[in-house]
């Protein structure tokens, strides 16, 4: 029987690399894919069992020659981890439209497009997705008018594709990551951002790619074979706390 096969997009860095490396230490195979070539070819080449595909989720060629490389390079795929994901904030009125589908093109469009072209090779497996959304996707906030609402639509998308795909044995599940110090965060996190998230969060503190990792790759794997459908947002409690006013967590004495 060949190695079991996991596609991760968004390999090259941050959630979607400690993604790549917890599937390699659990015997996996891994085609990493990202657009960012450089940064691919370097994480790839210090790691075995894994494909670099340098290309672009939010196109659909690009999305049809990644299957494809990816399929005859292992055979077969069992898990789809749709990681790849870009964060643009600003004002309601600041973001133009440009923007707009430029957030959407990647965390959107991407997620439908890698799916629908997985698809025929998750049949083969009875595979799993597993999308990545954001607490973003579940709350609403202020600068996320595009981010926000693409993640929450890729909430939906992965109901959707669930309902759609369960009689073929593919189970589709969604992880919400509350923040995580990636490249990603940080280019939108202020040290003001930063220090208002350790208080709105129950755990106090960010979270880790390992503890997100863990999380997708558990959803991705047989130990969640009847678990399709859900979101499971892995936030340090954000997502549960409904008052989180600083000041209800002052402690009464
Ligand atoms: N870091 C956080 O705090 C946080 C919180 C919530 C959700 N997320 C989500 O987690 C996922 C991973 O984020 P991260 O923090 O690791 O980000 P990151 O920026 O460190 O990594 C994202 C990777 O995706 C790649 N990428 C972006 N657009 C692409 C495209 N169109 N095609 C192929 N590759 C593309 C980038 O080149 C990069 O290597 C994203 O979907 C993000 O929205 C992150």
């Amino acid at each position: 029987m060949t190695q079991t096969c996991a596609l991760v997009t968004g390999a090259a860095r941050g959630i979607g690399l400690a993604t790549t490396d917890l599937f390699l230490e659990k015997g996996w195979r891994v085609a990493m894919v990202d657009r960012d070539r450089p940064a691919l070819l370097e994480a790839a080449a210090t790691r075995d069992n894994v494909l670099a595909i340098a290309r672009d989720v939010s196109n659909p060629q690009e999305v049809a020659a990644m299957a494809r490389e990816a399929l005859g390079w292992a055979g077969r795929i069992d898990a789809l981890v749709n990681n790849a994901g870009v964060a643009e904030f600003g004002p309601i009125e600041h973001c133009d439209f440009e923007t707009w589908r430029r957030v959407m093109a990647t965390n959107l469009d991407g997620v439908f497009l890698c799916s629908q072209a997985c698809t025929p090779a998750l049949k083969e497996t009875k595979g799993a997705i597993v999308n990545i959304a954001s607490i973003s996707g579940l709350r609403a906030s202020t600068l996320r008018v595009a981010y926000g609402t693409s993640k929450a639509a890729v909430i939906q998308l992965t109901k959707q594709y669930a309902a759609e795909l369960g009689e073929h044995g593919i189970r589709v599940n969604c992880v919400a990551p509350g923040p995580v110090r990636t490249k990603l965060a940080m280019a939108v996190h202020t040290p003001e951002i930063i220090q208002a998230y350790h208080e709105a969060i129950p755990l106090n503190r960010y979270g880790s790619e390992r503890e997100l990792a863990e999380v997708i790759v558990f959803l991705a794997g047989p130990q969640a074979s009847y678990v399709t459908g859900q979101v499971l947002a892995a936030d340090g409690g954000f997502d549960s706390t409904g008052v989180g006013l600083p000041a209800l967590r002052a402690p009464a004495d």
